[in-house]
């Protein structure tokens, strides 16, 4: 199955695409995972993402496209992929169809007072792995042991921005995906257990 995942920041994506590759098995392309690493490895690319990304704003299409694009030609993509934080604006959603076809857009719907708590308490660690203070009180992965960081846009500031970015250049593909007939939407304030049965009962269909 072909899938993205939409939504605002903190809504949730990262947390479900990892539910959805232990059940499903599809590649998990987070275009925000591959900057990150990017940056931590301190290539020409995390260099030139670094200053978008630390103040919420996107990266230009051109270079985004074109990192998408390549993974997506990549062995493990034939059967299927989950394209986790791309699109997020119309010229990306465009170079996509050019690409390739998708089977469903599932948009995860959280209001911003719910988004704001998730950001503000996230912890991320560098193996991929995403807690939250209300849930997780360990400096230390569960899954592999390393420290535990805040991502450095997930500050006011650059949460503020990264809204304001999300309503003006992400939210217009809800109906981007609506005239196609792909989108499908989950309100997700319930937990990630229950948010991830709805997602569930999404691709189950897809199969
Ligand atoms: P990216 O890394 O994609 O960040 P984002 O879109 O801002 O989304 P987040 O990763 O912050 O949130 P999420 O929806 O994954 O939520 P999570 O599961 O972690 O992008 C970062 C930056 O990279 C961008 O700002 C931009 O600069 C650049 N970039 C990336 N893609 C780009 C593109 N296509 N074009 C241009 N630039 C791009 O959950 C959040 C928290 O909530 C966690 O603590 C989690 O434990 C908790 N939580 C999740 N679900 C629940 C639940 N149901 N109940 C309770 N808690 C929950
Ligand atoms: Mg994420
Ligand atoms: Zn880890």
């Amino acid at each position: 199955m072909k899938i993205v995942l939409l939504g605002a920041p903190g809504a949730g994506k990262g947390t479900q695409a990892d539910l959805i590759v232990k059940e499903y098995g599809i590649p998990h392309i987070s275009t925000g995972e591959a900057f990150r690493s990017n940056i931590t490895k301190g290539t020409e690319i995390g260099l030139f993402v670094k200053s978008y990304m630390e103040k919420g704003l996107l990266v230009p299409d051109e270079v985004t496209i074109e990192i998408v694009s390549m993974r997506l030609k990549e062995d493990d993509c034939k059967n299927g992929f989950m394209l986790d934080g791309f699109p997020r604006s119309i010229p990306q959603a465009q170079a996509l169809d050019k690409a390739t076809s998708l089977d469903a857009v599932i948009n995860i719907d959280v209001s911003y007072d719910v988004i704001y708590k998730r950001l503000t308490g996230r912890r991320n660690c560098s193996c991929g792995a995403i807690y939250h203070v209300s849930t997780y009180t360990s400096n230390n992965c569960a899954k592999c042991g390393k420290e535990l960081f805040i991502r450095d846009d997930d500050k006011e500031e650059p949460i503020k921005k990264r809204l304001e970015v999300y309503e003006k250049i992400t939210q217009p593909l809800i109906s981007y995906y609506e005239k196609k007939g792909l989108l499908k939407t989950i309100v997700s304030s319930d937990a990630i257990s229950d948010t991830f049965l709805k997602v569930k009962s999404i691709l189950d269909t897809l199969i």
